[in-house]
C-alpha cells in the first residue's frame, strides 16, 4: 500500500503524535466500531437482532460524547454523517475524525449486477469500472470505506454468500478480487472519489459446513492454501488498506483470534499494512465460542491476535481494553499498534483534512446518468447464455407480432436488483418487462402475466427488517386464475419469455438453503408454458446454481441474467433483441440436482476414474454445466494450439498461443480458457486447473491470436508434505477452450 500524497513517514509521525497523547479509553474507543442504524419511523426491527432500536443510537451517542467511538457503519445519508463527524470531531480532544464504512457490494444508488454476476463477467475493466462507480457515489456522501470485496470461495451453493463472491475457483477469483479493490480504491488509498476496500471473510468462511451460514469448517490446509488464500492474496497485492475477519473457527481457533492469519500470514508474509476490522460481533462472539471466558478476555485475545478494531453493535468487548490492560490480559504495545493502524488510515484517507461532505454534490454525483450505463453494461457483459437450440436468440422483433413475459420476478423492480443493497431507488429501476416493452417496438404486443404467487422463506432474515424486502402479491391476487391466464398468454404470443429464479431475498447472508428447486410453483409455470408449443426463452435470476434439469431438456433457450441490478431490464432486452451479444462464462460448475454438492471441476482422482462421471447410481456425476460454460451469438472455432518451448527449466515458461475465430455471422465475445494439468509431482494434483483467461470481441468472420504465458507462478502450489510453496518438475498438460471441458492441445515438461 502506497498512500496518496503524503509519505510514509509523514503519516506515521502524525499518528504517532496523536497516539502519544491519548488514553487507554480513548484508545480503545478508536479501535471501536459501532452500527447506527436510523431506520424509518415505525419500522420494526426483528428481536432476534438482540437490538434495542430506541437504546442503541443512545449508547453510540455517548460513546461519541465521550470520543469514544472510532468508526460507524449503517450511515448513508450525507446530512447524518456530517451532523455525526461533528459531533464526533468535537466531542473528542484530539479531534479524531469518524471512519463511515458500509456494505457496498455492488453499489449504493446505482446498482450494478451481483458480484457474482460480475466474476460471470469474466472482465476485471467491466469489474474495476463498476466498483469505481460504487465508490464514487459512496465517497460523494462520506462513506471512506467498504466491506467488500467478498472474496470468500464458494463450492456449495447451498451457502447464501455464494452470491457476493466469485465462485469456485481461486484464479479466476483472484482476479475478481484484484479488479475489485481497484476500483473501489483507485491508485492508492485516498485516491479522490474512491474509498478503502475490505476483503472479506479472512478466511474460509465459504466453506460452511452444509451450506449452512456461520456454520462450522472443516478446511485442509492444501485447499486453505491453494484454493481460500490466494483471492485474498491478490487482493491484499492490489493495495487493499483492510481486511475483515471471519465468523467461524478455523482448525478449532476461532478465526476472529487467530494470531497466525493476521499476524504470520497477512502481515508477516504478505506484508500487509492495513488494519483488520472484526466482522459484526465476532470479538463479544469469542465467548459465544466457548473460547473466551469473558468480554475483557474476547477483547484481549482478538487484539493480541491482530484484530484491530472491532465491529459491533453494542457493548462492545473493546470496552474493556483499559482494564484488561491494567491486569495484565492485554499488552499496551498491541493496542498502541492497533491504534496506530487505525490512524494511518484515517489518515491516508484524508480525513483529517476534509473530514465532511458537500451535500448538494453527493445529491449530484448520485444522480449521475454516465453511473447508470457503467451499471448496463457490466449486466449486458454479465449475463451467460447456458442454452440456445436452433438459433432462437436473438429475438428479431421486426418478425414478432406478440411477446408474453411470465413470472413474478419479471416485473419485481426490487428483485431485479438482489440483495446487499439499502439506498436503491426503485423509480429508476427498469424490471426486464419494462426493459422488453421499451425495446421490442410499437409493432410488438408485449403482454405480462404474474403466473404463480411469490414464495415466501419459512425463516424470515434480518434482512427483512427493511422495507420492501420481502416479495407481495398484488392485492387480489388469485393463484389459480393467474396460472390460466399465464398458459393463455403464452399460447396467444409469438415467444414467450419466462423469468424463473429465486427471489432476492432468499439468498446472501443468512439465506442458505437446503434445496436448489425452483422455489414455489415455477417448474409447474414453465413446464405449463413449454407445453402451449411457443417457442419459450427462460431467463434465470439467481445468484447461484439453481435445478434446472427439466429446463434444460425441454427449454431451447435459457440466459442467466443474475440480478442485473438498476438498468437490468434495459440490459436484457438489448441481449434478448441481439443490440449487444452475451459473452459471461459460468463462474462455477452448474450441478444437476443439490445432491451432488459440492462439485467442482478442479478434482483430484483416485481410484476408477473411468467411472469418474457415474459414482451416483442414481445421476450422472458430471455438471448440468460445466465452469465457464457459456456461449454467445457469434459460434467459436479454435485453431490449432502451439505451446513453446517443449522443455523448460523450474523457472522457466512456456507460451501457448491459439488462434480463435468467430465463424458465426455476428460479433461476439468468447472468454478463451487455458487449463493446467500437472502429470505427477511431490503431491498430487487436480485433473486440471484455470491458469489464464482472456475475453476477446471478434467480429464475425474474423480471428484473434491468443497468448498465454504459463510461468512459474502458474505451477506453483502448496504442499502438505513439505508445508511449503512448490515446483515441481513433471510433464503437464495444457488445456485451451471456451469452458473447463476444453480439450488437450498439448504438454510440455519442466525438467529439475
Ligand atoms: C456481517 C457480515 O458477515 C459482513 O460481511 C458484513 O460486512 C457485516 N455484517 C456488516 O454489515
Amino acid at each position: 500500500m502506497s498512500g496518496s500524497s503524503t509519505s510514509h513517514t509523514d503519516v506515521t509521525a502524525r499518528a504517532e503524535e496523536l497516539l502519544a497523547a491519548m488514553t487507554p479509553a480513548e484508545k480503545a474507543g478508536q479501535l471501536t466500531q459501532y452500527f447506527f442504524f436510523s431506520l424509518p419511523e415505525g419500522e420494526a426491527v426483528d428481536p432476534a437482532l438482540g437490538l434495542d432500536i430506541q437504546e442503541q443510537p443512545r449508547e453510540v451517542d455517548a460513546a461519541l460524547g465521550r470520543g469514544e467511538v472510532g468508526s460507524l457503519l449503517f450511515m448513508t445519508d450525507p446530512a447524518r454523517i456530517n451532523q455525526l463527524q461533528r459531533r464526533a470531531i468535537e466531542g473528542n480532544r484530539h479531534g479524531i475524525p469518524l471512519l463511515f464504512g458500509f456494505d457496498v457490494i455492488h453499489g449504493l444508488r446505482t446498482i450494478l449486477p451481483v458480484p457474482i454476476a460480475l466474476a460471470a463477467s469474466w472482465d476485471p475493466a467491466t469489474i474495476e469500472r463498476g466498483q469505481a462507480v460504487a465508490a464514487r457515489e459512496a465517497r460523494s456522501v462520506g462513506i471512506r470505506w467498504t466491506f467488500a470485496p467478498m472474496v470468500d470461495i464458494a463450492r456449495d451453493p447451498r451457502w447464501g454468500r455464494m452470491i457476493e463472491g466469485a465462485g469456485e475457483d481461486p484464479y479466476l477469483g483472484a482476479a475478481v478480487a484484484a479488479a475489485q479493490v481497484r476500483g473501489f480504491q483507485g491508485d492508492a488509498l485516498g485516491a479522490a472519489e474512491h474509498i478503502m476496500a475490505g476483503p472479506k471473510h479472512f478466511a474460509g468462511y465459504g466453506y460452511a459446513i452444509g451450506g449452512r451460514d456461520y456454520d462450522e469448517v472443516n478446511l485442509a490446509d492444501a485447499e486453505l492454501f491453494n484454493v481460500v488464500l490466494p483471492p485474498f492474496e491478490a487482493a491484499i497485492r492490489a493495495g487493499a488498506g483492510n481486511v475483515m475477519t471471519a465468523y467461524m473457527d478455523l482448525n478449532g481457533i476461532p478465526a476472529t483470534a487467530s494470531h497466525w492469519l493476521f499476524t504470520d500470514v497477512l502481515r508477516t508474509t504478505w506484508g500487509f499494512d492495513g488494519f483488520v476490522v472484526s466482522d459484526a460481533n465476532a470479538v463479544r462472539n469469542l465467548t459465544t465460542h466457548g473460547f473466551a471466558p469473558d468480554l475483557p478476555a474476547a477483547g484481549a485475545r482478538a487484539l493480541a491476535a491482530g484484530t484491530d478494531m472491532e465491529m459491533v453493535i453494542t457493548d462492545p468487548a473493546f470496552a474493556h481494553l483499559p482494564e484488561a490492560l491494567e491486569s495484565g490480559l492485554a499488552g499496551s504495545a498491541d493496542l498502541d499498534a492497533a491504534v496506530l493502524r487505525v490512524l494511518e488510515a484515517k489518515i491516508r484517507l484524508g480525513l483529517f483534512d476534509d473530514p465532511y461532505v458537500d451535500e448538494d454534490r453527493a445529491h449530484e454525483v448520485l444522480a449521475d446518468p454516465q453511473h447508470r450505463e457503467v451499471a448496463r453494461v457490466a449486466a449486458e457483459r454479465s449475463a451467460v447464455l447456458l442454452k440456445n437450440e436452433d438459433d432462437l436468440l436473438p429475438l428479431d422483433a421486426a418478425a414478432l407480432d406478440s411477446i408474453a413475459v411470465i413470472g413474478p420476478l419479471a416485473a419485481s423492480k426490487r428483485d431485479t436488483l438482489g440483495p446487499w443493497v439499502f439506498d436503491f431507488d426503485l423509480d429508476e429501476t427498469v424490471t426486464v418487462l419494462d426493459g422488453i416493452r421499451g425495446a421490442a417496438g410499437d409493432g410488438v404486443r408485449v403482454e405480462y402475466a404474474q403466473g404463480v404467487p411469490v414464495v415466501q422463506r419459512t425463516f424470515p432474515s434480518m434482512f427483512d427488517m427493511f422495507g420492501g424486502n420481502r416479495p407481495e402479491d398484488p392485492e387480489g391476487f388469485d393463484p389459480d386464475a393467474a396460472f390460466a391466464e399465464a398458459v393463455r398468454t403464452a399460447t396467444d404470443a409469438d415467444v414467450a419469455v419466462v423469468v424463473v429464479g429465486e427471489w432476492q431475498n432468499m439468498i446472501g447472508e443468512a439465506a442458505s438453503r437446503s434445496s436448489l428447486d425452483l422455489p414455489g410453483r415455477q417448474l409447474e409455470l414453465l413446464e405449463a408454458v413449454v407445453a402451449t408449443g411457443t417457442p419459450t426463452v427462460v431467463l434465470v435470476m439467481n445468484g447461484r446454481p439453481l435445478d434446472l434439469r427439466w429446463a434444460a431438456e425441454h427449454a431451447p433457450a435459457i440466459l442467466d441474467v443474475w440480478y442485473p441490478g438498476t438498468r437490468g431490464g434495459e440490459a436484457v432486452a438489448n441481449l434478448l433483441f441481439g443490440t449487444t451479444s452475451p459473452g459471461g462464462k459460468l463462474p462455477f460448475s452448474w450441478p444437476r440436482t443439490v445432491g451432488q454438492v459440492p462439485m467442482i471441476y478442479a478434482h483430484t482422482r483416485s481410484h476408477e476414474p473411468e467411472n469418474q462421471q457415474r459414482r451416483y447410481w442414481d445421476e450422472a456425476s458430471t455438471p448440468l454445466f460445466p465452469f465457464g460454460h457459456g456461449l454467445s451469438y457469434g459460434r467459436f472455432e479454435y485453431g490449432a494450439a502451439t505451446v513453446e518451448p517443449a522443455s523448460v527449466p523450474l523457472d522457466g515458461t512456456v507460451t501457448v498461443a491459439v488462434e480463435v475465430t468467430n465463424t458465426g455471422d455476428r460479433t461476439a465475445d468468447e472468454v478463451v480458457q487455458l487449463y493446467l494439468h500437472q502429470r505427477h509431482g511431490t503431491a498430487s494434483r487436480p485433473v486440471r486447473e484455470l491458469k489464464g483467461f482472456q475475453r476477446v470481441t471478434v467480429e464475425a468472420g474474423a480471428s484473434t491470436r491468443v497468448e498465454f504465458e504459463v510461468g512459474p507462478d502458474e505451477r506453483r502450489y502448496w504442499n502438505a508434505a513439505v508445508r511449503d510453496h512448490v515446483l515441481d518438475a513433471s510433464a503437464f498438460d495444457v488445456f485451451v477452450g471456451g469452458d473447463s471441458i476444453a480439450p488437450q492441445v498439448g504438454s510440455f515438461e519442466v525438467t529439475a
